[in-house]
């Protein structure tokens, strides 16, 4: 089994936790896309981006919902298993999605059926300090952990649209507060949605767990975009932060290089992707 795994990695080593944590200490910027099947998690692997996210936002991109919300267990399940196959070196984490995570219980088993049926390395949840059980108890039975802050996409309901979060000093307050919690509870990685660069850098003074950002400027550890969103496949209106890398780009390949290597100089995001 060791020899397998050792054989497979002699050119390029999977990225695993360790790797991750690694880049952030070397100052080397984290490349992560969301990715749905098999031939993107090949291609995507290709181009040597460092993370994949089985994200919920499969909801929107795959299934035409309009928000995250009915996105099931089942699904990401299935949608981790096919990503996993495509993948040799990339490291994949997987959304743990709307209610499926609402007790510390619930949040385990859902995790384990994450790991064990779909492959995933880590699990993802939305959160502040409500979550802090559940980390604690994921974290305790050693599931690799990603806490996702700022713009809450299950929370649409609740904040009342897809909004830039942490505006006023109090949101950005309680925000920072959110990250140290949600750390010393024991998550390995933190994804931080939709806020300005201030609080992107002040949550990064902050705590000392990876931090990947969308719409978080450029003072975090590394970067995610939907992969439908950079690639231009996504319709109407898109967010600030999203670049189409395939329209200089002449294939979809040298798009996801041109990704990788924009995030890794530091290119992008640049300003006009970013949040004030
Ligand atoms: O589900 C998703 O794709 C996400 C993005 C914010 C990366 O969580």
């Amino acid at each position: 089994m060791y020899k397998q795994l050792q054989q497979r990695g002699m050119n390029s080593p999977p990225v695993n936790v360790s790797t991750i944590r690694q880049m952030k200490n070397e100052g080397e910027p984290i490349a992560c896309l969301t990715a749905y099947d098999a031939s993107f998690a090949q291609l995507v692997d290709m181009a040597g981006v460092d993370l994949v996210l089985v994200g919920d936002s499969l909801g929107m991109v795959i299934q035409g919902q309009e928000t995250t919300v009915p996105v099931t267990v089942d699904d990401v399940v299935y949608h981790t298993q096919i990503v996993s196959r495509g993948l040799s070196r990339t490291f994949v984490v997987s959304d743990l999605p709307f209610m499926s995570y609402a007790t510390p219980e619930q949040a385990l088993d859902n995790a384990v059926r994450l790991m064990q049926e779909g492959g995933a390395k880590m699990v993802k949840l939305e959160g502040g300090r409500g979550q802090v059980a559940v980390v604690e108890c994921l974290a305790r039975h050693d599931i690799p952990v990603c806490a996702h802050v700022g713009l809450k996409p299950q929370s649409v309901h609740k904040i009342g649209g897809f909004k830039v979060q942490g505006r006023d000093n109090e949101a950005a307050k309680q925000m920072t507060e959110d990250a140290i919690a949600l750390e010393e509870a024991g998550a390995d990685l933190m994804l931080l949605e939709c806020v300005p660069n201030e609080v992107g850098l002040k949550i990064s003074e902050s705590i000392g767990l990876p931090i990947i950002g969308i719409g978080a400027g450029p003072n975090v550890d590394g970067q995610i975009l939907v992969l439908y969103d950079m690639l231009g496949i996504t319709q109407g209106r898109t967010p600030k932060f999203v670049k189409n890398f395939l329209e200089d780009s002449e294939s979809i390949l040298d798009a996801l290089q041109t990704y990788v290597s924009s995030v890794k100089n530091r290119d992008y995001p640049a300003k006009e992707h970013c949040f004030s």
